[in-house]
């Protein structure tokens, strides 16, 4: 998640002792500090939406996700269906809110930190790759495809682990535990019956009437993706800044 990464920007963005300007404006927190660490995130997000590329934070306004796939369908039953959904782009982070955050105290590595927040509206474009059976009618489309998760909250809890690199604490994530909230998930998908564009619709309308059995069915594989697209970035940044210069000195 482009968020944490914009968290950790945000709790670093002074660390640089080798004489790379960074923004001035953007002042480092206490060690514990939750409500300055969270006010600083929040001024990272709304500053810097197309990245630090000097501290390894990339664009946060454009996030790539891998490819996933939905419905491991059970071939036997008289119809499965089977999605996946590649060369996605994320767009909405931008306008994330972090609302409250833990953990972020001297010696990380003694409790699990936690990061929540709030995302107005988050949208995924991509390609979409079906195919199944509904009853007696064989699926095998592939078309474009939108979704916006609305009101899309969030909260990141991981637990990392210690090194040390020239007396410096460095940490790495592990056991990241994802959970997110939705008020409603618009799905639209082109071409789904690309011969009759009356049933793709009503395929569609199906899908928005019933987002939410929807959602708890994919929510497993939306987490995996979530929690993996995290890794992914703060992974960088945790390895390029030591923990410690994220915060002010001790004394
Ligand atoms: C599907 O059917 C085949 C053959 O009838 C059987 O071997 C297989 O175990 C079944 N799979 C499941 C998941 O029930
Ligand atoms: C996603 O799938 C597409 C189409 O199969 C492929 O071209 C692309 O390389 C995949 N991307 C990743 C990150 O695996
Ligand atoms: C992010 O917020 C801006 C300003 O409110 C808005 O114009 C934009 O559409 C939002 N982005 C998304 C993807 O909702
Ligand atoms: C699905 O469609 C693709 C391209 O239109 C085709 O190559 C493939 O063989 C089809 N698969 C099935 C199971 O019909
Ligand atoms: C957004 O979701 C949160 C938590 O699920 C809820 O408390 C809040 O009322 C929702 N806001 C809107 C505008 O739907």
């Amino acid at each position: 998640m482009r968020i944490l990464l914009s968290i950790i920007i945000g709790l670093q963005i002074q660390i640089f002792a080798n004489g790379q300007t960074l923004p001035k404006e953007v002042q480092k927190c206490h060690f514990g500090d939750s409500d300055c660490i969270v006010d600083k995130m929040n001024q990272v997000i709304k500053n810097y939406p197309k990245g630090i590329p000097e501290i390894g934070l990339k664009p946060i306004d454009i996030v790539d996700i891998k490819n996933l796939t939905f419905g491991n369908g059970d071939r036997n039953l008289s119809s499965w269906i089977t999605l996946h959904f590649f060369n996605h782009v994320n767009y909405g982070f931008e306008n994330t809110t972090i609302t409250k955050v833990s953990g972020f105290n001297k010696d990380p590595t003694k409790n699990k930190l936690e990061i929540s927040g709030r995302i107005p509206n988050l949208v995924h474009k991509g390609t979409y790759f079906a195919n199944g059976r509904l009853y007696l009618v064989e699926l095998n489309c592939t078309g474009e495809m939108t979704t916006e998760f609305q009101n899309f909250t969030f909260n990141l809890k991981f637990k990392v682990i210690p090194e040390y690199r020239n007396n410096k604490l460095y940490i790495r994530v592990y056991e990241l535990v994802p959970l997110v909230a939705i008020s409603r998930w618009v799905l639209w998908m082109e071409d789904f019956f690309i011969e009759n564009s009356d049933l793709t619709i009503a395929v569609n309308h199906v899908i928005n009437k019933n987002w939410l059995e929807f959602w708890n069915e994919l929510e497993p594989t939306l987490l995996e993706g979530f929690a993996s697209a995290f890794n992914n970035i703060v992974e960088d940044i945790f390895n390029k800044v030591s923990y410690t210069d994220l915060f002010l000195p001790d004394d």
